[in-house]
């Protein structure tokens, strides 16, 4: 069974030339690994930065002006002048500082309500809301139209694991999987992690680690840390022919139950038929309940990928074993309960977790680096 790409077809926007002569617009190597993801088809069916009209329908209803599923802004915003003359030009080259290069076809430039799009993607205007905040602080104007990318991104050994849909699909074919899921993570691998993983494995064939590779919060865990635990802890404790390991280069947006979605899509189009969501996916703070990015999906019937729901995963020490609530009569004093801000918290107070935890090779690791977090 192959999974369909989201919207039909697995978008491919390359080419292999930069055009002479094509004003330039500066942006940010946020904004270009979302011009790589488009032309990849990470993000199809997006052939570009939203329009005005996809833009409103995914503030007003979570869908693009034609119905398809889709919550997250995908947007490039600059000053009202560069605006008006990239309009202008009609054709402007995107420039990142890490040596990307993507020729945009500029169909747009609207102006859009900075707080109202924070809440309707983030069900908050609270500024402390990492999403929020950036939102706001977005510039006045957005740009919108088709991609294509020129020149990717230069080598960064962080690259090394970047696959994209077309490989991902060959690997899990090769491997022979016909029903793969993926997990999604922004955090080292601590072992409750790892047990909804193999719970999944146990009725399907493969699954696909894709830990998100990015901007993310002060304080949440870097990005080589991230990968090279999951190299290590892979390496220890699966099965080779079980697992492909490959990083998703985008901005996390803590945007809970509505990123949930837009992370099922992406899987979709990497060929996953499942992705697993479970406590507080995608969370921040206190701003979402823990099991809202479950209750989305209900409104979400029509996308391909199917979700497998946990509930919170913890150790029980009279159980001797990792259960949920359904599974374990014991209270709480006999659990120990994994969350990543809990070991975020313990590594930050130079403590170090049991190995009902956290696995000592993916301790080591974390331990062992001078400076783990984002600053
Ligand atoms: S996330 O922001 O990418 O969701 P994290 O990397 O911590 O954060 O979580 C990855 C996935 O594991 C998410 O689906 C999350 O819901 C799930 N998860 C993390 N810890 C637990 C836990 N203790 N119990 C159940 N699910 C969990």
């Amino acid at each position: 069974m192959t999974v369909g790409a989201h919207g039909g077809r697995i978008v491919s926007r390359i080419r292999d030339d930069i055009p002479d002569g094509l004003p330039e617009i500066a942006v940010s190597s946020t904004v270009m690994s979302d011009a790589e993801n488009i032309a990849d088809g990470i993000f199809s069916p997006l052939e570009g930065f939203l329009g005005e009209a996809d833009l409103g329908a995914v503030a007003a209803g979570g869908r693009l002006a034609d119905g398809t599923a889709w919550t997250i802004p995908i947007v490039l915003d600059v000053g009202p002048e560069e605006g008006r003359a990239a309009k202008d030009a009609g054709e402007v080259l995107l420039c990142s500082e890490d040596g990307g290069r993507a020729v945009m076809r500029v169909e747009e430039a609207y102006s859009y309500d900075r707080p109202g799009l924070a809440r309707s993607v983030y069900g908050t205007d609270d500024q402390n809301h990492p999403g929020v905040a950036r939102t706001v602080s977005m510039k006045e104007t957005l740009l919108g139209g088709k991609i294509e990318l020129a020149r990717r991104p230069a080598d960064d050994p962080l690259r090394r694991r970047r696959m994209t849909p077309e490989q991902t699909r060959r690997a899990f074919a090769d491997a022979g999987w016909k029903r793969t899921v993926a997990f999604q993570t922004r955090n080292p691998p601590h072992v409750a992690h790892e047990m909804l993983q193999k719970a999944a494995l146990a009725t399907l064939d493969g699954v696909f680690v894709n830990p998100l590779v990015g901007r993310k919060k002060p304080g949440d865990f870097a990005d080589e840390i991230i990968v090279r635990c999951y190299e290590a802890m892979i390496g220890s404790y699966y099965p080779p022919d079980r697992c492909v390991l490959g990083t998703l280069h985008t901005e996390m947006r803590y945007a809970g139950p509505k990123e949930a979605i837009h992370h099922a899509i992406m899987r979709q189009n990497y060929g996953c038929s499942h992705i697993i969501i479970g406590r507080d996916h995608a969370g921040v703070g206190k701003y979402y309940d823990p099991f809202a990015a479950h209750e989305i999906f209900g409104s979400y019937e029509d996308l391909e990928i199917e979700p497998v729901f946990f509930p919170a995963v913890f150790y029980c020490k009279s159980c001797l074993a990792f259960s949920t609530a359904k599974g374990c009569p014991h209270g709480e004093e006999a659990r120990l309960n994994v969350s990543g801000t809990a070991l975020r918290e313990m590594f930050q107070a130079g403590r170090t977790p049991s190995e009902y935890t956290m696995r000592p090779e993916v301790v080591r690791i974390i331990q062992g680096s001078g400076s783990p977090f984002v600053e």
